[in-house]
């Protein structure tokens, strides 16, 4: 049987989460639970993952993600939720090691082999970031769901974090934005086979290269661009630091067809969803990059800050790891209390 895993779900990818505001309603019933003094990083500051001390200078890295289908084929979905689950590890600057699975599918109407498919696309990305999957937990559920529990080890001195950014610092996007728009238009049976073949690349390329960025000193917060779009994931960083930014529309880049597919009209209910909860905060929007701005990335790139006298330094490293199209900073952070960002 052929099944298309996303005429199971309602929305696919990071596109599935629940808004930004109504997390930070559940969320915020109590952010001061017992934490014992090894908590290197708690969830005050909606960082990318969990940091615990386990010796002066290593700590354990921890984080979940998982998600409805994005894609019709079991096998790049497990993919595809594998490298994103992957990239909260590196966002914090830590290397994955071990990962649990979580899988869930309607067994009245999809046949198991589904379910191995997935797992067997997850475990050629594991394979690859060197990540072993040592066990996990299943449940039958109306949407199918798949994601990992990854852990990974971190130096201490590299930890980054969302609370860090300095005024004056530009900021870096190590990926083009739109793949929640290309996923729509695939649900929607309107993708053309090139475009949804630059989809599933952008998302399954490993934001590996987090590894590296943290061990930068001058880098001073890092992030990964997922469900809640550039603004909304710039925006935890700017209330984390107490600042607010400025986007150079012009230097970031889309996935080639994105705006095609935005002047047919096809949009994200995630992205809406994005804009609504954090519209108050942002200055200088048009239709256009309101849409690419608050698209629902599903393992989107790092959103690297960057202090400003070490900016060439920064450009070189990135061209040495060839991230050639990513040179140029999209932004930059500013000095403002109520940590608006302005679209330029
Ligand atoms: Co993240
Ligand atoms: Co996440």
């Amino acid at each position: 049987m052929d099944y298309k895993l996303t005429q199971y779900t309602d929305a696919g990818g990071c596109g599935c989460k629940i808004a930004p505001d109504v997390l930070t309603k559940i969320l915020n019933y109590n952010r001061s639970l017992h934490l014992d003094n090894n908590v290197i990083v708690g969830n005050i500051n909606n960082d990318d993952a969990a940091v615990y001390k386990i010796s002066d200078s290593i700590a354990i890295v921890s984080t979940v993600d998982f998600f409805t289908p994005i894609v019709n084929d079991p096998y790049t979905f497990g993919q595809i939720a594998a490298a994103n689950a992957l990239s909260d590890i590196y966002a914090m600057g830590g290397k994955p090691i071990w990962a649990l699975a979580i899988l869930g599918f309607p067994i009245d109407l999809l046949e198991h082999s589904v379910g191995i498919k997935i797992l067997k696309g997850a475990n050629s990305i594991c394979k690859k970031a060197n990540v072993s999957i040592i066990g996990g937990h299943t449940i039958n559920n109306p949407q199918p769901i798949f994601g990992l529990s990854v852990n990974g080890i971190i130096d201490i001195q590299n930890i980054k974090q969302n609370k860090n950014a300095e005024i004056g610092d530009y900021l870096f996007l190590t990926k083009p934005l739109g793949v929640g728009i290309l996923s729509t238009a695939l649900k929607l049976e309107k993708i053309e086979q090139t475009h949804y073949n630059l989809a599933v690349q952008n998302m399954l390329k490993l934001n590996t290269i987090g590894i590296e960025l943290a061990k930068l000193d001058y880098v001073t917060a890092m992030t990964d661009i997922t469900g809640f779009g550039l603004l909304g994931h710039l925006l935890e960083i700017c209330k984390s630091s107490h600042v607010g930014a400025e986007i150079f529309f012009d230097k970031v880049l889309t996935i080639e067809g994105v705006e095609n597919y935005i002047k047919q009209n096809i949009i994200t209910a995630g992205g809406k969803r994005n804009w609504d909860s954090y519209k108050n905060y942002i200055l200088g929007t048009n239709d256009l990059n309101r849409i690419i701005l608050s698209d629902p990335q599903t393992n989107g790139g790092l959103l690297v800050v960057v202090q400003d006298k070490f900016v060439d330094a920064f450009k070189s490293v990135l061209k040495k790891n060839n991230f050639l199209k990513h040179i140029e900073p999209i932004g930059r952070i500013t000095l403002n209390k109520n940590n608006q960002i302005r679209v330029l």
